[in-house]
Formats: C-alpha cells, structure tokens, sequence
C-alpha cells in the first residue's frame, strides 16, 4: 500500500505564519507537524510514500529530503493550483497508480495513529474507509451517516443534527477512487472534493466502510488548534537535558533542554521543550511551551505558547500566553518614555494588548 500526505493548501487560516512558511512545517513540541503524519505512515509499515505540495514545495522538500531518514521513499507531487484535495489525488495519479493507498493531510495527527486501519483495509475487501470520530458541534464538518457498517451517507456541515459523525482527514482507498475522482465538478467553492469522491462511491455501490476513531484528533489549521496540539503532544515527550541548567534554575515536570541550550537563574515548569543553542536567563517559561532552536528568552515570562527559530524576547513586562510566534520575531521592552506600543507587524498579525 502508498501513502499520499497533502501538504499543499493555501493556510489562509494561520496567516501571517502561512505567509513566509508551509503550515505543515510549524512545529508542535519542536518538531514539525508533517513528521509526525510521516512517521504514522512509517510505523504502519508503509515505505512508499508521496507527499502533495504547492507554494511552500521547496521548504518542504528541504525539510523531509528523500525520506532516508525514516527508510522509506518519498516522492513529491507539485499541485498546479490548490484545487481542493480530491485535486491533489487526481494530480497524485501517476506515483499512486491502481494501488491501494492511505491519503492523510499533512496538518492533522491522531492519536494512536494509523497502524490498525491500515492492516484492516490492506486485507479487506472494501473500496474504501473512512475515519471518523464523534463531536460535539458537527455543523462545522463533513459528516457520515452510517447503515450497519457501512456508510449511508455524507453530508458537508449539516444544518440538521443527522449525525455526530465528523470525517477526520485520513481515507484509505483503492483503484475505484479513479472513477469517482473523473466524475467530479467544481464545488460552489471551487474544489475539487474528497467528500463528493466518496459519495460518487457510496451511491454506486462500492463498500465505504467507516472506522470510529476514539481519542484525539488534532487538526493544526488555526492558532488555537496548533496550540492545543502542542500542549497534547509536549506531555508526550520524553524528558531529556542536554544542554546546561545552572544551579540557581528550577526544571519542574517534563521538560526537555536540547544541546547546548542554556538555562540560567529560571524557572521551567514543564511540559515544556527548549531547542538547541537556546538561551533562557532570569525567565519563567510555563507549562505547554515550545521554544525553538536558537532563541533567547530573558527577563520574560511565557506559557502556553509555541516560539519559532531565532526569536528573541527580552524584557517583557506581563506575562506572554497563548501565542504563535514565527521565526526571526524580536519582542523587547520599550523605552520608559514616552510609555507607548512600537509595532512593526505584518498583514494580518493579531497582537492583543493588555490594559
Ligand atoms: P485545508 O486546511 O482544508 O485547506 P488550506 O490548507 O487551503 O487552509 P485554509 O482553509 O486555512 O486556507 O487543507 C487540509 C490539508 O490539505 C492541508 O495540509 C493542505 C492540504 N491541501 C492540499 O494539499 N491541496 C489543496 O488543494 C488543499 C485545499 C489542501
């Protein structure tokens, strides 16, 4: 079986970070999201893997290379337009070919991951299967309506409570997908969708089969998301210092220091991850926090947040939570007069000030 992950997309949601980089590469607990999609694949056992990109192939293609470093292969497919993800399947044709295969998004992971449906639909009979998980408040998803074991129907954000049902990113599908995908037109938004793929499937008689996911579901598409991520998968991390703690620091709970970071006369109270060559002195870096490879965090507090590559905060007066900040960010205290905000932000930062 392959493995096609789509990491394309136009990340309108997570502007500005979309703006100068591939959402996928965001890291939560310090390592990008997409490798931990990859590494689901991986352990499932399948070694074949393409990945779909658009704008940000380049990053991407820089971060994961040739997929050595997992043993697997990984080849690229370039969208020619971010058409939507049954667009990204049509335009996967040539490395998917009649195989079975697994799609997953690049900026979703769940947990468990995909091991056991994977060895389901590689020695069942059905067409495809699809994963989904119960929710609170479906309007805002696909949902399924299910018949026995078998999938009935889908539905995009009902209006009607029909179903707590909602489709979770990951199908499995075999060559019949091919049919389905010919036969589709443009939404009203324009793309081509996975969800129509799968109906086409159900109405003419091929097996849908669902699988109920329990436990979380993360899908990184907007801060709030990506931080809760970032919380869930920093508990997960095993605790590991390698870089140096003075005597006068406090490292409470999970935390990992990475080499040649330095923790000096701070308090840590895990879960938290520091990068490498990172520098922390005279801070308070809380719970849920990942700060990145080459950062400086001095005279500040931050928790419940996720600091990007060479950022650098010093001096900040209240406490920073639950922020998403990009690489290269610089955030320092103003001079004492006049008292006054200085910004220098990009289209469509959020900045949230206190009284
Ligand atoms: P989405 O998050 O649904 O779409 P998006 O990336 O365009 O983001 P936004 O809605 O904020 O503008 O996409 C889910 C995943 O699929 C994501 O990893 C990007 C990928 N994708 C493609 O590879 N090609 C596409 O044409 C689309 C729409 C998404």
């Amino acid at each position: 079986m392959k493995g096609l992950i789509l990491s394309g997309g136009k990340g309108t949601r997570l502007r500005p970070i979309t703006y100068t980089g591939a959402k996928q590469l965001v890291p939560v607990a310090n390592k990008p999201i997409l490798f931990y999609v990859i590494e689901d694949l991986v352990t499932a056992g399948i070694d074949d893997i393409g990945i779909v990109v658009g704008d940000t192939g380049d990053q991407i293609r820089q971060a994961v290379g040739d997929g050595s470093r997992w043993n697997v292969r990984v080849t690229y497919v370039q969208q020619s337009r971010p058409g939507g993800l049954a667009h990204a399947v049509k335009e996967s044709r040539e490395f998917l070919g009649n195989e079975r295969f697994i799609l997953c998004l690049g900026d979703n992971v769940t947990e468990g991951g995909v091991s056991e449906l994977v060895s389901e639909f590689a020695t069942g009979s059905m067409n495809c299967s699809i994963v989904l998980t119960e929710v609170k408040d479906p309007s805002g998803f696909g949902v399924a309506i299910l018949e026995g074991d078998r999938v009935a129907r889908l539905v995009e954000k009902p209006r009607e409570p029909i179903s707590n049902l909602a489709l979770v990113g990951i199908y499995l599908f075999d060559r019949n997908v091919w049919e389905a995908i010919d036969s589709l037109r443009p939404s009203f938004r324009g793309e081509l969708e996975i969800t129509d793929a799968i109906q086409y499937l159900v109405q003419n008689g091929f097996d849908v089969r669902p699988h109920i996911h329990r436990g979380w579901w993360l899908d990184t598409g907007k801060k709030d998301d990506v931080l809760e991520a970032n919380r869930i998968l920093l508990e997960l991390i095993p605790p590991a210092i390698h870089g140096y703690v003075d005597g006068g620091s406090l490292l409470a709970g999970r935390v990992v220091v990475g080499a040649d970071a330095r923790i000096i006369n701070s308090v840590i109270r895990g879960p938290v991850a520091i990068g490498e060559r990172t520098v922390v002195e005279n801070a308070y870096i809380g719970p849920f926090t990942a700060i990145a490879d080459d950062c400086v965090v001095r005279e500040s507090e931050i928790e419940h947040s996720i600091v990007m590559e060479h950022c650098h905060i010093e001096g900040v007066r209240g406490r920073i939570e639950s922020s998403l900040i990009g690489r290269d960010v610089e955030i320092r205290r103003a001079p004492e007069r006049p008292s006054a905000h200085r910004l220098t932000l990009g289209d469509h930062s959020r900045v949230e000030v206190q009284q």
